[in-house]
């Protein structure tokens, strides 16, 4: 869909809040708390940003991008690029992050950016009168992003970790002080999300949740094998030095992907036969086991050939 920027708003040091209307005006789909949408940047670019509205506002989005110093592309050029008025490409919105709404209480971690989901997790929770707590980290107060909404609540806690004599978060003590029926949330970098999927490994499956904001992934581009498209017919040489992505791209394979580093499941496709090498954040450890489907835009192949559904 075509989206109009509306508004840009500073948010924190190195990130901004950017409004999208429909162009033509109306409502926009409706949305989950947890939900992306994918952003085309431009051809070949494209990038997924969490929704931060309410959800029950279906006059626009809001998403935050924070521009790091190592960015692959996507934040500096909507850092530097983006203007006020300007037409955007966006697709339907996507929840790879859904809450569980009738939770008895929903813990909600966030470190950084990662808070963006949070907000209109707190919105719907608020409006069911669910019990809910939120930890948010981040460096510095000038390096947190919605301190203004989130202050207005009582079980918002604020944390900031590079300020020194301050305390830090301690995720095993907020983990393990949550009921043995709550539902958790984590959405920050990998580090964080690492240890909360330790520190709940005892949980009952599907009640701890975690999503990644940026996937750190060690991209698969060592090449040497064989993709055959069995809908297409086409075999295609995965060379060194290209991603399986790269390679379909050039060989004009038309595929969509967003983030391009494991993390939204817009490139996911059915594998027929042979194995896959695994990179991405997306699929879970038994659909990795199972070797069934692939996300191309980061992953490989441990064998000579593989034959994908497309
Ligand atoms: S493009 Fe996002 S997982 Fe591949």
């Amino acid at each position: 869909m075509q989206l109009m920027i509306k508004n840009i708003r500073w948010e924190a040091q190195a990130i901004n809040s950017y409004m999208l209307e429909p162009v033509n005006g109306g409502l926009l789909p409706n949305f989950e708390p947890g939900a992306h949408i994918d952003v085309q940047l431009k051809p070949g670019l494209a990038r997924s940003y969490s929704l931060v509205n309410d959800p029950a506002i279906r006059t626009y989005y809001e998403i935050a991008v924070h521009h790091t110093p190592d960015s692959r592309g996507g934040s500096r050029h909507i850092h530097e690029e983006w203007r006020v008025g300007q037409i955007v490409e966006a697709s339907d919105p996507k929840n790879n992050f859904p809450m569980v709404e009738d939770a008895t209480h929903s813990v909600l971690i966030a470190g950084g950016i990662g808070v963006t989901p949070m907000l209109p997790m707190i919105a719907r929770l608020n409006k069911l009168g669910r019990s809910w707590e939120l930890h948010y980290v981040a460096a510095t107060p000038e390096r947190a992003a919605y301190v203004d909404r989130l202050e207005q609540h009582d079980a918002a806690n604020i944390v900031y970790d590079g300020v020194p004599g301050t305390a830090r978060l301690d995720l095993k003590a907020i983990c393990d002080a949550a009921p043995a029926d709550a539902h958790l949330y984590c959405c920050g970098p990998g580090g964080m999300l690492d240890a909360f999927v330790a520190i709940n490994a005892e949980r009952p499956k599907g009640h701890a949740h975690i999503e990644y904001f940026s996937a750190e992934t060690d991209v698969a581009s060592d090449g040497g094998y064989t993709l055959e498209l069995a809908k297409s017919g086409k075999t295609i040489v995965v060379e060194e030095g290209e991603t399986m992505l790269d390679a379909l791209l050039t060989a004009g394979v038309d595929i969509g992907f967003a983030c391009a580093e494991g993390i939204c499941g817009t490139c996911e496709v059915k594998v027929l036969s042979g194995v896959p090498d695994h990179r991405d954040h997306f699929l879970s450890d038994e659909d990795k086991a199972a070797n069934t489907s692939i996300m191309v835009c980061c992953s490989g192949s441990k064998t000579a050939n593989l034959v994908l559904d497309i």
